[in-house]
């Protein structure tokens, strides 16, 4: 385990060679496509792209046909690369393989990482179809990515995480959704590791401790991202209201449903953000 936390740096330096014989392409802003989001790829004048089965230790998802890839291109001036697909904790892997990609990223050039994902709405005033900009999160029940020796190379031993999620950045988000009529709800994003959903019994725990939207991603890679001195932008669909809040069981088929119907404001808000941030 020590020598593999010790590899990582060289592991993601070897996986940054593969995708440069692919691509001297500089990304800024790196992007997450979670539920909602699946098919932004469109959106993007594409320049180069990879399949993650292609760059050497890169870990790629258990879940059939969800392999993925990286896209390289432009939305309006600004370079970008989509990361099509991610794992997640709950198939098994490392805390430490599921941020790798972040590493990754950063070691390509890119500057901000703009996460996206499908969680569940805690906030009684939310519904199911709602965009949620993070403002914070809380992490406290998945492991700690950077737990393990430091890599000084990539980051401080004790990062702070007072701006998480950066407050400029943010604001930017909040003015693009006001100019373009997009309603946009704030609130702090927990995440769990999945791969059951809440109880009503923990979702009443997560509101209590201030959370608005529960998830299984995000909260790691942000701080991997805020280790290696990059500035994040996070927003959830609200895909479902959480467990005992909604009245009816969940099932993945539904969260899928509600986030395939909000692609296209999502979409819109996303693509206006990166141009304003240009
Ligand atoms: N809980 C956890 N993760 C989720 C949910 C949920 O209700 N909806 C989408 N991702």
């Amino acid at each position: 385990m020590k020598a593999k936390q010790k590899d990582q740096y060289e592991r993601v330096a070897k996986a940054c060679e593969a995708v440069r014989k692919v691509t001297d392409f500089v990304p800024k802003v790196a992007l997450t496509l979670g539920s909602g989001l699946g098919d932004y790829a469109d959106q993007i004048e594409v320049k180069s792209e990879i399949d993650y089965a292609d760059i050497p230790d890169f870990p790629v998802s258990t879940v059939a046909g969800h392999a993925g890839r990286f896209v390289f291109g432009m939305v309006g001036k600004v370079p970008v690369v989509a990361m099509k697909g991610r794992v997640h904790f709950y198939e098994g892997y490392d805390i430490r393989e599921v941020v790798m990609p972040v590493n990754l990223l950063r070691m390509l050039g890119a500057e901000i990482l703009f996460l996206t994902n499908a969680a569940g709405g805690i906030n009684p005033d939310f519904h199911a179809g709602d965009l949620m900009l993070i403002r914070d999160h809380i992490s406290l029940f998945v492991r700690n990515p950077l737990i393990g020796p430091n890599e000084d190379r990539f980051g401080t031993r004790f990062p702070d995480m007072s701006h998480a999620y950066d407050p400029e950045l943010s604001g930017i988000v909040r003015k693009v959704a006001d100019q373009n009529k997009i309603p946009l709800r704030e609130g702090v994003y927990c995440q769990l590791t999945g791969p059951s959903y809440e109880t009503p019994a923990e979702i009443r725990m997560l509101r209590t401790i201030g959370a608005d939207a529960v998830g299984m991603s995000t909260a790691v890679e942000n701080i991997c991202a805020n280790h290696v001195g990059m500035k994040v932008i996070g927003v959830s669909c609200i895909s479902n209201m959480a467990a005992g809040i909604s009245k009816v069981p969940l099932t993945h088929a539904e969260v899928q449903e509600t986030a395939d119907k909000t692609q296209p404001v999502f979409t819109r808000l996303v693509t206006e953000t990166i141009k304003a941030i240009g």
